[in-house]
């Protein structure tokens, strides 16, 4: 590219983000890349915008959205407390996939924390966004930029897909380098709790400020979120998923049995007999890799609208614990079906 052509670039780019920050000072709606997943943006302190959101996807309202902010000094404005955990986390992972719960600020609606006293932070790492963010000067909320339940998208095309009319733009940023979103980590308490599992694992949380509990329960869709964002069905494609463990070759089989092999797709480490190749995605065996290409993968086989997806369960063993968390919330036990 010539320097001429860049810096043309780099102005149409300046304008779209300008033109995207005008939009959301007026009460609209605009979609932004981030490292993990792309969001749907809208100003954390308007409370018919933010509305939107909920209306856009779908979404119930007694679940809160993630706040998305240029940097730690911006996080602070917006809530009543920032202690020493939040600094060494922010200072370690921000701008990255990591989300921190703590008690806000009255700027923030409550519509945006489903009336908690809460809120959740986080400064994403993608340029463009955090471009955005400069540009808007103000707290961005963004949930993941899908209808409610389904998978996240990982590209600019996932989200003119599903949502593409019923929002005023979309940044398209490529491809979303994380694949899955963020380590949620509540810092209200006296030990920290993750309340989702992402990028960032336990183990870097642990070796930075200490003992760190994982929030295990699930709570049915249908109940007042005791832990938001816990609900049981999450993440999952249309078809119905059902996961195994490497080596449940029986279990496959006797499925199999009692269903036309031409209309299971699979999602796996390595192939499974009995399927056609081209019904089937294997994924990378490192977890970074894997992670990144999982949600396009589901979207691939949901396409097949196949009767089954088998999804094969990746070791348990601590640098999958964010995709294994997602797999559990996108399909159902192999074992219990047959
Ligand atoms: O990677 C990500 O976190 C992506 C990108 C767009 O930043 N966002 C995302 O947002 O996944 P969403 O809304 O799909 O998930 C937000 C999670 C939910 O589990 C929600 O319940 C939890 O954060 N959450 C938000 N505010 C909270 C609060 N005040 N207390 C506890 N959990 C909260
Ligand atoms: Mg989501």
């Amino acid at each position: 590219m010539s320097d001429k052509v860049a810096a043309a670039c780099g102005r149409l780019t300046m304008s779209l983000i300008h033109k995207a920050a005008e939009i959301l000072r007026s009460g609209g709606l605009v979609a932004f890349p981030t490292e993990t997943v792309y969001g749907l943006g809208a100003d954390a302190t308007h409370a018919a915008a933010v509305r939107k959101i909920f209306a856009v996807k779908g979404r119930p309202v007694t679940n809160p959205l993630i706040v998305h902010v240029a940097d730690a000094e911006v996080a602070r404005r917006y809530v009543r407390d920032w202690p020493a955990a939040a600094e060494r986390l922010a200072g370690a992972f921000w701008p990255g996939p990591l989300t921190l719960v703590l008690p806000k600020q009255a700027a923030i609606v409550d519509e945006v924390t489903a009336g908690r006293d809460t809120v959740a932070l986080r400064v994403p790492d993608h340029p463009l966004t955090l471009q955005l963010l400069q540009a808007f000067d103000g707290p961005l909320a963004g949930p993941s930029a899908n209808r409610s339940t389904r998978l996240s998208p990982t590209t600019a095309q996932h989200v003119r897909d599903e949502l593409g009319e019923r929002i005023d733009l979309i940044l398209d940023g490529g491809e979303c380098h994380v694949g899955i979103e963020s380590t949620v980590v509540d810092l209200c308490g006296d030990t920290p709790v993750i309340l989702r599992p992402g990028g960032v694992s336990r183990q870097q949380l642990e070796s930075l400020i200490g003992s760190v509990n994982v929030f295990e329960g699930h709570v049915s869709r249908d109940s007042p979120a005791a832990s938001p964002g816990q609900h049981e069905i999450h993440y999952a494609p249309a078809s119905p998923a059902f996961w195994f463990d490497a080596g449940d070759q029986e279990n496959i089989e006797t499925f199999l049995q009692k269903r036309d092999p031409d209309h299971i797709a699979v999602v796996s480490l390595s192939p499974v007999a009995g399927i056609a190749a081209e019904r089937q995605i294997q994924l990378p065996g490192d977890p970074t890799a894997y992670a990144r290409r999982l949600y396009a993968a589901l979207r691939e086989v949901d396409r097949m609208r196949c009767v089954a997806i088998l999804i094969e369960m990746p070791p348990d063993e601590p640098d999958w614990t964010a995709v294994r968390d997602r797999l559990r919330r996108a399909s159902r036990p192999l074992a219990q079906e047959i």
